[in-house]
């Protein structure tokens, strides 16, 4: 479409819309899509719409041809209301969205949808991404739907069970040895020599994806946008997507102030609340990481200087928890029926501590975004650990009248 392009978050660079796997070279900051918002029509969420969210949201998407047969229905996500937790941590209206139910089971599925999108649009035929865990697994799948011969980079020390996950699709899956920010860099080089179309973790498309989540909160809250939104930030691609969503409900006038974010890191990786904590605008990168799940463990995060822009502006806040509360925060959720990973339940924790400082009001209508499913985390059940009581058929009433409450 005339006149989109990419744009340097921090300069406001331009460059083509069709460039793939690129930062700006001068402030190496990631590029962001940029397009008419002016032709989006006022009256777009009158109607209800279905099908893929880039054919529910054209507008938003207008600067890209799609193709709805390579969805595998992502998104479409429940907004569910707390029954149970919302006494015990204080706030009236708290709202879960559940990205658990996605095809792959996390909200990456959203990012690589569009990724993938525009990578066929343009005429690739191979597709990559560079995760050992949720991203991997999504692309793997999206790929392989697509007919896509598909390469996923890993870590070197990427155990066997998550690379057993992607097997299934007949994936190319490469360990890489080095730091996982070179890694990312050589992402663009491999990309361009091979024409592999690389949807990593902040790339514009993905980022583009996750706005989807915000206009279908939106329309689940009656078109009305919630106080708060909280998210786990890692790379900062979810963080980043979703405001853009909410921002760009603003510009063109659906809705009349954006959501205040709350961005949660975990403190065993928390480059990007560090440096915001310190009043930097450059993170650095983290010592020794070491998180639960692993996937917010992302030392030097592509777009944490832009994530902390964007929350100063915002009037939002990040801040890290410790594992007890993220584990905490795992049951709470598990009272509402919602089985989430440990990554996922750290934006719960970030909301309990915001409300217990009395920076949530108590009738403020909250958003926690539950990023993925805890089937993704195994180790975590037996954290949990539940010892069935054995007995046999005859004693089986004995037994049952002893667990009545
Ligand atoms: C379950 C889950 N939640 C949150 C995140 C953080 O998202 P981002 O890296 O886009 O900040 C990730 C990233 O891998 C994830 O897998
Ligand atoms: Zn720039």
């Amino acid at each position: 479409m005339k006149g989109s392009k990419l744009e340097c978050v921090k300069c406001g660079g331009d460059f083509p819309l069709d460039l793939v796997n690129a930062r700006c070279q001068d402030c190496d900051e990631p590029l962001e899509v940029r397009y008419d918002l002016e032709s989006v029509p006022r009256d777009w969420f009158k109607t209800p719409r279905k099908g893929p969210f880039f054919e529910r949201y054209a507008p938003f998407y207008s600067y890209l041809d799609t193709n709805s047969a390579l969805s595998l229905g992502e998104g479409q996500t429940s907004l569910i209301r707390s029954n149970r937790i919302k006494g015990k941590i204080g706030i009236k209206e708290l709202f879960f969205k559940n990205e658990t139910q996605n095809p792959t089971w996390t909200f990456k599925d959203r990012g690589t949808a569009l990724s993938l999108q525009n990578a066929f649009s343009l005429g690739y035929r191979r597709i990559g991404t560079l995760s050992s865990g949720n991203m991997g697994a999504s692309v793997a799948a999206f790929g392989s739907r697509a007919g896509m011969d598909t390469f996923i980079l890993l870590k070197a020390n990427t155990p066997r069970e998550k690379i057993d996950a992607l097997a299934i699709y007949g994936v190319k899956a490469i360990r890489v040895s080095g730091n996982y920010g070179d890694v990312y860099n050589r992402t663009s080089e491999m990309g361009k020599l091979f024409d592999v179309y690389f949807s990593i973790s902040d790339e514009p498309m993905r980022v583009e994806g996750y706005k989807s989540l915000a206009f279908e909160t939106y329309e689940q809250m009656d078109c009305k946008p919630p106080d708060y939104v909280a998210l786990p930030v890692g790379s900062g691609g979810l963080c980043r997507g979703v405001l853009k969503g909410f921002e760009e409900l603003h510009e063109v006038g659906f809705i009349d102030r954006v959501p205040i974010f709350i961005g949660v890191q975990t403190q065993g990786c928390s480059p990007t609340v560090d440096a915001y904590e310190k009043g930097k605008d450059r993170i650095e990168p983290f010592k020794d990481p070491l998180t639960l799940d692993h996937v917010l463990e992302n030392p030097y995060p592509p777009s944490g200087n832009q994530v902390i822009r964007k929350i100063r502006s915002n009037g939002g806040v990040l801040l890290k928890v410790s594992n007890e509360e993220i584990l905490d925060a795992e049951l709470l959720l598990a009272e509402e029926g919602i089985f989430a990973q440990p990554a996922s339940a750290t934006a719960l924790a970030g909301i309990i501590r915001c409300a217990e400082k009395g920076l949530i009001p108590g009738d403020a209508r909250v958003v926690t975004v539950v990023t993925g499913s805890g089937l993704k985390y195994p180790p975590v059940l037996e954290k949990f650990g539940l010892s069935p009581i054995s007995t046999s058929l005859d004693q089986l009433a004995h037994t049952l009248e002893t667990l009545i409450k």
